[in-house]
């Protein structure tokens, strides 16, 4: 160990992780082409299974979200195909970035800051262009909107052509999410948010309908070829090498949040959302997205009426021992951001909101 001494993390990611999962970590490594990583890696492609309520194709592997963008662009848009994004905060816009950094024609649908996509604006985008997909960033993390996912879904019911790409990243295990019911082609997310463990893995959940559009696609990339992915996939194997020290980690948190169950997690944040919007607006500050939209795993403060200086507050959380967010890309400081994803319970949020408290009275 560095000796430093640690402050807890309460940002909308990386959060803190469990002691008893980092001692996981550090229990020695298996090597990857062994029976035991792959009754290791089946645990975890069912548990995935379970967490993204689908029977279809999952993958755990060593990389960022990001890394997912990049797949979504290169095994789901043809060459020559446009695909639609809905942009409503920075991690819209930078998923957009990358989808044009693979040279897919993109249209956008963008809404304000603060503001969800509605069933109307993305039902008259589809109808005005041919898309090899929409994709939708489920929780906008930098805005703290959630935007009607369940009901955009119902939209390509009748479009099969048009797969349907989410960034559910800091969404999965934190709001409801139904990959199969839903119709969903692409869902992908982190480690390092709702899952509660150490940044390093990427997740995703991939249907047939995916699959069969990267067999159409001849250069796909190598790294996140969805379909060498689920090659090895089947063998309960990765392509190259993987983070075994974080896979046993993630094994053992699958377990336990399917031991808390998927709904009793996605209450719980639900109910620290509506504790921290509640403190927020007693305190006088308002809530940046829009109601109806406000986001169960991250609240973005509106802190233009009372103006406190931000960067002061996570001065101050630090000296109490706590990582907090000051807000994030064209609006931090505008706003800040209290995250409540992962393991996070009441009682400890309950303690991390008297320290802002303790900000306020003394500033
Ligand atoms: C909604 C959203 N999408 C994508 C990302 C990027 O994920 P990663 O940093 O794991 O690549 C983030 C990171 O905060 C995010 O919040």
């Amino acid at each position: 160990m560095s000796g430093r001494s640690h402050r807890r993390l309460v940002l909308p990611g990386p959060v803190e992780v469990r002691r008893e999962l980092l001692e996981v970590q550090a229990n020695g490594l298996i090597g990857h082409r062994t029976a035991e990583f792959a009754e290791l890696y089946a645990r975890i492609q069912e548990g995935l299974r379970r967490v993204f309520l689908t029977e279809q194709t999952v993958f755990a592997i060593g990389a960022s979200g990001t890394g997912f963008w990049e797949g979504a662009a290169r095994n789901c848009i043809r060459p020559g195909r446009r695909v639609l994004h809905c942009v409503g905060g920075s991690f819209g816009e930078r998923w957009r970035m990358v989808s044009q950094a693979n040279g897919c024609a993109v249209d956008s649908i963008v809404v304000e800051w603060g503001q969800a996509h509605t069933v109307a604006m993305v039902a008259d985008a589809l109808d005005r262009g041919e898309y090899d997909a929409l994709c939708v960033v489920h929780n906008e993390t930098s805005t703290g909107v959630i935007n009607p996912l369940r009901e955009i879904c119902e939209l390509l019911r009748d479009r099969p052509d048009t797969l349907l790409l989410v960034d559910c990243v800091s969404s999965a295990l934190g709001a409801e999410l139904r990959v199969d019911e839903w119709g969903i082609d692409v869902a992908l997310t982190s480690s390092q948010k709702c899952f509660g463990l150490s940044p390093g893995l990427a997740f995703a959940a991939v249907s047939e309908a995916a699959l069969a559009r990267a067999r159409e696609i001849a250069v796909r990339g190598y790294y996140f070829d969805f379909l060498e992915l689920a090659r090895y996939g089947q063998r309960h194997q990765t392509p190259s090498t993987p983070p075994v020290s974080l896979l046993f980690a993630a094994d053992r948190q699958l377990q336990a949040v399917l031991a808390e169950g998927l709904a009793a997690r996605w209450e719980r944040h639900a109910a620290l959302a509506e504790l921290t919007q509640r403190w927020a607006l007693a305190r006088g500050f308002g809530l940046f997205a829009e109601e109806g939209a406000r986001s169960p795993t991250v609240t973005a403060v509106d802190n233009r009426e009372r103006g406190i200086d931000v960067m002061a507050l996570v001065a101050f959380a630090r000296r109490r021992g706590y990582e907090i967010d000051p807000g994030y890309g064209k609006i931090k400081g505008k706003t800040f951001r209290i995250a409540h994803m992962g393991d996070l319970t009441i009682a400890e949020m309950e303690a991390v909101l008297a320290v802002y408290d303790e900000f306020l009275q003394q500033s």
